[in-house]
């Protein structure tokens, strides 16, 4: 699998809650990759936290760090690449993950996501509250994605064995 990549990455994509850190990470070790989050690059880019950022200069000035940090991420292949639920929306950003990537949606319905996000607070998350208007006007770019691995309860290891599955 990893022989086949090239130095292209793989790339989960999809809204806050998905699990996309916790199953990137995992299945980066069963592949023996390196995982990135791409929220994390940011955040040590700009030296604060991404509630920081959101409330010291906007989200449209996240947006621009954001698709700055992941075109130089995505050089960095083979590697497991996390993005922050938003960042599909930029086409630009989505052009460079087709080109330099494979993209894994992590799909999974409202209540999930909203039970995983509540739980973890929405302090980190600016935009959490806004899931359930978000996610229709999401799902149709997020489902242009190469894979789509359906997330509901399931341990994170039988979503990555979903993913390896899929892989070409
Ligand atoms: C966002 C999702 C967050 C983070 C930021 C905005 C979004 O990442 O990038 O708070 O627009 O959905 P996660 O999807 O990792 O929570």
């Amino acid at each position: 699998i990893v022989a086949a990549l090239g130095v292209r990455s793989l790339v989960l994509v999809g809204m806050m809650g998905a699990g996309k850190s916790s199953v990137g990470r995992r299945l980066a070790t069963r592949l023996g990759l390196n995982f990135i989050d791409a929220d994390t690059e940011i955040e040590t880019a700009a030296g604060m936290t991404i509630p920081e950022i959101f409330a010291l200069h906007g989200e449209p000035y996240f947006r621009a760090g954001e698709a700055r940090v992941i075109a130089r991420l995505l050089d960095q292949g083979p590697q497991v690449l996390a993005t922050g639920g938003g960042a599909v929306m930029d086409p630009r950003t989505r052009d460079l993950i087709h080109i330099k990537g494979i993209s894994i949606w992590l799909k999974a319905d409202l209540d999930i996501l909203t039970k995983r996000t509540k739980k973890r607070g929405t302090g980190d998350r600016p935009l959490a509250d806004r899931l359930k208007e978000l996610l229709p006007l999401r799902e149709p770019i997020y489902a242009m994605s190469d894979i789509t691995v359906q997330s509901r309860d399931e341990p994170h290891d039988v979503i990555v064995d979903d993913i390896i599955a899929a892989l070409p």
